[in-house]
């Protein structure tokens, strides 16, 4: 909405225009007037709409036809003043007033005008019969007015007109030739409809026009309200009612009415509650508010988050097999403005037969798109309407952000429930493979990813001691990235080496030596294919004896024809519990090492930590032992 309106008086000279606007400010009849007014500005506390308005004067005889242009430039709504003794006044409205404001201005783009026919106290009849022609002829004319400066009559309602020509625009809204709304108009309150109507049944129940009515002018309706407006929709059309609830289309026919009747700031007040712009597009404010998110800090869904994903799946879910069809998934996601889940959404979480997706892969979906881009997470829930019907102030309500995660590596531990990993191997290594076992998708013989509809993620719930916490991992493509430092930021990298490939570790190797070895970014080394015979690495010295050096954990061993889906759980383990390699174990590592964790494979590490006499005792040797293929 305008933050301030410019009102401009036009028309033939000695129409009154200066009167009009001497009369409004001090409200009484001036025998004498200069011949152009001061620009007044009332202050925004009294006027109807609470907004500052700028009065503008216009005197053919002190200006010139270039000020009169910028003037017109500057304007948000011009008044054109006829006298209503005077027909060649109103002639000029035609020939030349309407002309001047909107002849150059392209459809949709034109300044609304209001037709004022002055010194009404000079004439018994009406002139409306000369202006009805006029007006049906410029669609841009909102309405006239008669009136009187010198009887002090309709003088504020002609400036409320035209103030709220500026506020609550019909162009927009309602076409006047067709006599219907536009398009636009008609798109925004058809997904206002569909948010409302909360239990998908296409009708607005009471309670749901209630609540509707409560989030959008702030109470409720009276019972005989609700039924007088139902009986208006009813006697009006042959589909607006049904079951006692409204249709869309009556709900469409109420809005019409509100606009035929001059009562657009009702249906305005409706689409601005939702978020739309005087164009009707969703505000830059509604969808996308400012959300801080500092250096090393992650995005999540919170509670709120979930809960109204929760709602909207539930809504959805029209058969309650807790699971959305393709069908159903598109109904979702219909008050978008193009469709977010296509081949790539679906590639990235488990889904059932015939792509069904469960609430849990739902979910994941929403955390992926939490983590990896929240501004585009908020845009969602903002089509869907989470600040209107949770009824938040804010998209950023739905998101926690994380604290830093220099501060999670100080203290060993962290309050995320969400990791990103990357997925780092030469070609071929089976990284596709992994990430689509992570999805219980096993025994691909080659993954079915054709690049342009397979996501690079895929996610899933994991336990980590007890706790369900989710994994995304993201398979790093070996030629385009890591050309940037920040390209390997993740809370845990996963180098990945093929066991039957003895070029395959030296490549995990320089990574790791060139990215992870002082970033402390907890890292896992997987070695691939274990089904089948292994051949000895081309490199300095073993996978192995490589950890040992580094202290990392030894390699997890990885095959698809047998995977062991415990090294998901390991990866988000070493997410939660980040290390400082170049000091020692985290206390809370040990500490939920000791309470049970199976961590087997990191045992001996553990010991180290423990003891150091255990390392010179035993050695090297221990760790192979304890690492040898099984
Ligand atoms: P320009 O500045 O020359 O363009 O004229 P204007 O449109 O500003 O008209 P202005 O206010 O100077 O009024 C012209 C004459 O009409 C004055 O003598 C006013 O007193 C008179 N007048 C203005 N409004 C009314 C009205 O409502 N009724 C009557 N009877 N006379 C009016
Ligand atoms: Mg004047």
């Amino acid at each position: 909405m305008k933050r301030d309106v410019r009102i401009l008086l036009l028309g033939e000279p000695k129409v009154g225009k200066t009167s009009l606007i001497m009369t409004l400010v001090g409200e009484e009849f001036p025998e004498q007037v200069p011949l152009r007014a001061e620009e007044i500005t009332i202050p925004a506390d009294v006027t109807p709409e609470k907004v500052p308005t700028h009065i503008v004067d216009y005197s053919e005889t002190e200006q010139t036809d270039e000020v009169l242009r910028d003037e017109i430039v500057k304007a948000n709504v011009v008044c054109v003043v006829y006298d209503v003794t005077q027909e060649e006044t109103i002639d000029k409205i035609r020939t030349k007033w309407i002309p001047l404001v909107n002849g150059d201005a392209e459809k949709g783009k034109k300044v609304p005008i209001i037709l004022v026919g002055n010194k009404s106290d000079l004439r018994s009849g009406s002139s409306m019969e000369t202006i009805l022609p006029i007006m049906n002829q410029f669609s841009e004319i909102e309405t006239c007015v008669e009136c009187s400066a010198k009887n002090l009559k309709n003088i504020s309602e002609l400036f409320y007109y035209a103030q709220k020509a500026v506020l609550h625009p019909t162009a927009p809204l309602y076409d006047p030739e067709d006599k219907q709304l536009k398009p636009l108009c008609v798109r925004a309150l058809s997904r206002i409809f569909s948010i409302s109507d909360q239990d998908n049944d296409r009708l607005l129940s009471d309670s749901e026009l209630n609540t509707f009515q409560k989030s959008c002018f702030g109470n409720p309706l009276a019972p005989q309200a609700l039924d007088d407006v139902k009986t208006v929709v009813w006697k009006n059309t042959s589909d607006g009612v049904l079951d006692n609830g409204l249709t869309l289309n009556g709900f469409l026919f109420l809005n019409t009415l509100f606009i035929q009747r001059g009562r657009h700031e009702t249906t305005w007040t409706i689409l601005r509650r939702f978020g739309y712009d005087d164009t009707l597009e969703l505000t830059d404010d509604y969808l996308y508010p400012q959300l801080r998110v500092p250096l090393g800090c992650s995005t999540e869904l919170n509670h709120l988050g979930h809960q109204f994903l929760q709602r909207v799946f539930d809504k959805y879910d029209e058969d309650r097999d807790c699971a959305l069809s393709p069908s159903e998934l598109k109904n979702l996601f219909a008050v978008f403005p193009y469709m977010p889940w296509g081949n790539e959404a679906y590639s990235s979480v488990t889904t059932g037969d015939n792509n069904y997706v469960s609430l849990q892969a739902f979910n994941c979906q929403w955390m992926l798109w939490a983590y990896v881009d929240v501004q585009r997470c908020m845009e969602y829930l903002g089509y869907l309407g989470y600040p209107i019907l949770t009824e938040q102030d804010s998209l950023t309500t739905a998101i926690t952000v994380s604290r830093e995660k220099a501060l999670d590596l100080e203290k060993g531990q962290t309050q995320r429930a969400v990791f990103l990993c990357k997925v780092i191997g030469p070609r071929g290594t089976g990284k596709t493979s992994f990430l689509q076992a992570f999805l219980g998708r096993h025994n691909l013989t080659r993954p079915d990813c054709s690049s342009a509809a397979c996501s690079p993620y895929a996610v899933n719930s994991v336990q980590v001691t007890n706790q369900e916490k989710h994994l995304i991992l993201f398979e790093v493509d070996v030629e385009t990235e890591f050309l940037k430092a920040s390209d390997a930021g993740c809370d845990v990298a996963c180098l990945m080496y093929d066991t039957t490939d003895p070029q395959s570790f030296s490549y995990c190797a320089s990574i790791y030596k060139q990215h992870y070895m002082d970033s402390g970014v907890p890292c896992v080394l997987v070695s691939s294919k274990v089904d089948q015979p292994e051949v000895a690495q081309q490199y300095g010295m073993t996978p192995a004896e490589f950890c040992y050096k580094h202290r990392l954990p030894p390699p997890m061993p990885f095959s698809t024809t047998h995977p062991d889906t415990r090294i998901y759980s390991k990866l988000a383990w070493a997410a939660m519990y980040p290390v400082d390699r170049s000091r020692s174990w985290s206390v809370e590592a040990v500490r939920q090492h000791l309470n049970g964790s199976e961590m087997s494979s990191t045992s001996f590490w553990l010991r180290m930590a423990l003891g150091t006499a255990m390392v010179t005792v035993l050695g090297f040797a221990l760790y192979r032992a304890l690492n040898r293929p099984k």
